[in-house]
C-alpha cells in the first residue's frame, strides 16, 4: 500500500489557482458539479484539463459547453487498462496542463504504475458505497443486494490497488426498502455531487493533511 504521509505534497508549493485534470468516461455529472461549485466560488481551483478515453463521452461535450480545455484519447487495445502509448499520452496531457491534481470522475479503468509514480499521492477518486465495503463495479447494487441499510460515497487517494486508497470524505445516505438499483443509484448520485466539490475545495486549500491511512482534515 501507498505511504500516503510521504507522498502527499500539498505542504509543497501548489499553483494559484490550484489547478484540477479531471479524468472520466461517462456523463460527467460529478464533473459538472466540481466545475459548477468552481464557478459559484465554493472552491477555489480551476479545471485545467479534462480528458476522456470515450470520444462521445457527456464528460467532454460538458467541458466544452463551459469552454473549458478538452481531449479526448484513445484507450488502445485492453479493456479496463490504457495500454503504453495511451498512458504516455494521458500523463503528458496533464503535465503539460500544470495540474496540481488529478480528478477521477467515472474514469472506467485502472491506472498502472507509470501513471501513479508521475502524480504519486496527487490523484483522488469517487466511489459510490461506503468504502472498504463493496469496491468495484456497480457498488449501489452490490449494497442493494447484500441488504444493508444505509450506503453512500467515498473520495479517496488513488493506490495500486482497486478503491483501496486512504479515504478522504464519505456521506450517507439511507437504503428505503422500496428502493431498485436505479433509485438508490440516483440517491448515492446526488450525494456525490454534494461530497466531492467540498474535498477537492479542502485539498486545494490545503486544509487536510494525511497520516498513514488516516486523512485529517484541519478545519
Ligand atoms: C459515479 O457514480 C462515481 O461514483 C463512479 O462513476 C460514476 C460517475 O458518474 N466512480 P458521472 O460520470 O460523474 O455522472
Amino acid at each position: 500500500m501507498a505511504d500516503f504521509s510521504r507522498i502527499f505534497c500539498y505542504q509543497n508549493p501548489v499553483s494559484n489557482p490550484f489547478r484540477i485534470g479531471v479524468v472520466g468516461s461517462g456523463k460527467g455529472s460529478n464533473f459538472a458539479a466540481i466545475a459548477d461549485a468552481i464557478a459559484a466560488g465554493r472552491v477555489p481551483a480551476e479545471v485545467a484539463m479534462v480528458l476522456s478515453e470515450v470520444a462521445d463521452a457527456g464528460i467532454l461535450a460538458l467541458a466544452r459547453d463551459r469552454k473549458l480545455p478538452a481531449q479526448h484519447i484513445p484507450p488502445g487495445t485492453y479493456r479496463t487498462k490504457l495500454d503504453e502509448e495511451a498512458e504516455r499520452a494521458f500523463v503528458k496531457a496533464l503535465q503539460d496542463a500544470r495540474v496540481d491534481l488529478i480528478v477521477l470522475a467515472g474514469f472506467m479503468r485502472v491506472l498502472k504504475g507509470d501513471f501513479l509514480r508521475a502524480f504519486e499521492g496527487r490523484i483522488i477518486n469517487i466511489h459510490p458505497s461506503l468504502l472498504p465495503s463493496f469496491p468495484g463495479l456497480a457498488a449501489w447494487k452490490q449494497a442493494l443486494d447484500y441488504g444493508v441499510k444505509v450506503s453512500g460515497c467515498t473520495v479517496h487517494f488513488v493506490d495500486a490497488g482497486v478503491d483501496s486508497g486512504a479515504i478522504i470524505g464519505q456521506r450517507t445516505v439511507p437504503v428505503m426498502d422500496t428502493d431498485t438499483a436505479e433509485t438508490l443509484h440516483q440517491r448515492i448520485h446526488a450525494a456525490e455531487h454534494q461530497l466531492y466539490p467540498e474535498c477537492v475545495a479542502a485539498i486545494a486549500r490545503g486544509e487536510i493533511s494525511v497520516q498513514g491511512r488516516r486523512v485529517i482534515w484541519k478545519k
